[in-house]
């Protein structure tokens, strides 16, 4: 579904990514770790089109998508859901969703997918006509995977969701991503949370000076001290 190789990324003077290359097979979850700053998400936004690459290619259902434009990677069906739950905070929930429906001008097909969407997520239904702002944050987060399905993605780009939320309602997110795969979605993981990964993620790769440093299975990585410890500074 996705490939990406030998990608290469600087701000300005500053080399980010060096030589970063993986592979997201369809329906898989695959998770990126990696330290504060290490360039997970340098590495998301190069390939939702956020960030153009200096060198290396992003390939996406076998086709070449290297330096494309984030509305081009949308209807490619790559959408990203940003770091830190943004959204629409003065709007309702309803209204952040219908924001969200990119590539559907329908509005009937607009109003299916939301219908839909508050099967998946019941608790959004219930605060439909609330303000986003006064969410929780585990229903921000939500709220965020919501509008970024209604996208209709095929490949989701998923920023650290886990960060700053409860362990019970980081449990919720475990299982929307586990139920989202189940529905066909290919997910791309960036988590700081190695519980979250080993939870989740089918393989995991870890991100140090700018290269991919250590791969293997996600479930490994909770008992690997070597890792934790040189990679992640746990
Ligand atoms: N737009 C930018 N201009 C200049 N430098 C940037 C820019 N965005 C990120 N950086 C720098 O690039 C490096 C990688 O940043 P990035 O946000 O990709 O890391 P990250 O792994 O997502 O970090 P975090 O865990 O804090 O979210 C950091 O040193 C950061 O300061
Ligand atoms: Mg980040």
């Amino acid at each position: 579904m996705l490939d990406v190789q030998h990608l290469e990324v600087w701000y300005g003077p500053t080399e980010v990514l060096r030589d970063v290359s993986f592979t997201v097979p369809a329906n898989a979850i695959i998770a990126l770790l990696g330290g504060n700053g290490s360039g997970k998400t340098t590495v998301l936004n190069a390939v939702s089109g956020l960030v153009a690459p200096r060198a290396g290619t992003v390939r996406v259902a076998g086709e070449d998508a290297t330096g494309a434009a984030p509305h081009s990677m949308v209807m490619r069906g790559v959408v990203q859901i940003p770091q830190g739950r943004e959204v629409f905070a003065d709007m309702t929930v309803q209204d952040n969703l219908e924001v969200g429906a990119a590539v559907q001008q329908n509005k009937r097909a607009i109003r299916q997918d939301i219908a839909e969407i508050y099967e998946l997520f019941p608790a959004l239904r219930a605060r439909r006509s609330a303000r986003a702002g006064v969410l929780s944050g585990g229903e921000q987060t939500q709220l965020a995977m919501a509008r970024a399905l209604m996208a209709r993605p095929r490949l989701l780009l998923m920023d650290e969701p886990s960060v700053g939320l409860a362990p019970l309602v980081v449990e919720t997110i475990i299982q929307t991503v586990r139920d989202l795969r189940a529905r066909g979605l290919t997910i791309l993981l960036v988590e700081q949370n190695v519980g979250v990964a080993a939870a989740v993620a089918d393989h995991a790769h870890v991100l140090r000076d700018g290269v991919i440093a250590y791969s293997g299975p996600a479930c490994d990585l909770i008992d690997n001290r070597d890792v934790l410890a040189s990679y992640l500074g746990r």
